[in-house]
């Protein structure tokens, strides 16, 4: 299938319904995918970026319905990461003596990818290849999200290609956000940036402040992964300014695991606590939980409340993944909290508090902690215990 996006502009990419984990296992991908490819007829033929490697033949079909693919002249590769630039070595097979075109950054990684010596062209931002009657122009974009990453714009169509930053994985039938269901796309939206994005939020505000600057006119914004924004294209601009300056809802999330229940017990005292002090909040359980979705409800919330049993002088291993996910991924804004059960040695808390102090979360009171199963007593202590937290949020 291919996809006229306007007269001489294509999508040739692939739709990958099946896909429900990328980057090995680490992110989860619930509504699959797309790796977008863009041709573009012009004197000279271009084809933006690729798809992922198994996806090459697709790509190579869905080009060859529209001319034969050895005719293409430049092929820019906006990313290094296999899921856009996979596609080259079977691609280069058939046009060895096209141009790939890279950043600095990319000249150095996609070498290193594949190994191969093609005729590369390297650019930096404000430099252009004239196609014939519109010309690309190149806007380097290092760490959104890797060092590589740049943006492609396509002069008299007004279409600005990205490549994964205002991207989503979400397959879908319509390949255009007036198309599709746009809670869906806004929810892998979201998602796609508090999981990617969100340590280079600084760089994504100042990247937007420099685009706006050039006043360039925008009629399309083309990403990499999945719906491309032809209604309105700017609304999602506005949003990642938005998501990039650290706001949030003012609720809280409660995330932990347990061994007995004693921990999940304290966790719903907690969670009465909020409750009595009017704080919206959610409660996850890591045995049970999707850690990508826990991260992204933790990115549009305030409060971070944290506990686990101790388990060998340690915390559960359910828990340490989303742990560390907090110290790389350095959320803006965030007040926290620690609390849990344990039997001998008790380090739980202090961990907690230490990780969370890591990821720049501002502890708002001493982590609670009780031994074995709490009593009423001390269950009374943990809905005091959420509400002072929500107490202490409210207040600043
Ligand atoms: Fe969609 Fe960074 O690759």
């Amino acid at each position: 299938m291919v996809i006229e996006l306007k007269e001489g502009v294509y999508w040739v990419g692939v739709v990958d319904w099946n896909i429900k984990k990328f980057h090995g296992h680490e992110y989860s991908t619930h509504r699959g995918s797309t790796y977008n490819a863009y041709l573009i007829i012009d004197k000279k033929i271009a084809l933006v970026d690729t798809v992922w490697g198994p996806y090459s033949q697709q790509m190579i079909e869905n080009i060859n319905k529209i001319i034969d693919v050895g005719k293409i002249d430049y092929v820019i590769a906006n990313h290094a990461e296999v899921d856009h630039s996979g596609g080259l070595p079977e691609l280069m097979k058939l046009i060895p003596n096209a141009t790939v075109v890279v950043s600095d950054k990319g000249r150095e990684s996609i070498p290193k990818h594949y190994h191969q010596d093609w005729n590369f062209k390297v650019v930096k931002t404000g430099d252009s290849i004239s196609l014939g009657e519109n010309s690309l122009v190149f806007v380097t974009a290092p760490m959104l999200h890797w060092p590589d990453s740049m943006f492609t714009y396509l002069t008299g169509k007004n279409i600005l290609m990205p490549n994964d930053a205002f991207g989503q994985h979400y397959a879908s039938s319509g390949r255009f956000n007036d198309e599709v269901d746009m809670i869906e796309v806004y929810q892998e939206a979201i998602k796609f940036y508090a999981n990617i994005l969100t340590p280079f939020s600084d760089l994504v505000i100042r990247k937007i402040d420099e685009f706006k600057k050039l006043n360039i006119p925008v009629d399309i914004i083309a990403p990499s992964h999945g719906i491309i924004w032809r209604k309105d294209p700017l609304q999602i601009v506005n949003k990642y300014y938005e998501w990039a300056s650290g706001g949030n809802d003012g609720s809280a999330v409660i995330i932990y695991d347990t061994m007995w229940n004693a921990t999940e017990r304290m966790a719903q005292a907690i969670a009465e606590g909020l409750a009595k002090e009017g704080v919206k909040f959610k409660l996850f359980n890591m045995a049970v939980s999707d850690r990508n979705d826990v991260l992204t409800e933790v990115f549009k919330t305030k409060g971070i409340i944290i506990g686990s049993p101790t388990l060998n002088n340690g915390l559960l291993p359910t828990i340490k993944p989303i742990l560390e996910d907090l110290k790389g991924l350095k959320f803006k804004n965030k007040v926290g909290a620690a609390f849990g059960s344990y039997g001998w040695s008790g380090e739980n808390v202090k961990l907690i508090e230490e990780t969370l102090e890591k990821a720049k979360v501002k502890i708002l009171l001493d982590g609670i902690k009780f031994k074995w199963q709490p009593t009423k007593e001390e269950l009374g202590k943990c809905v005091e215990f959420g509400r002072s937290f929500a107490v202490k949020m409210k207040g600043g």
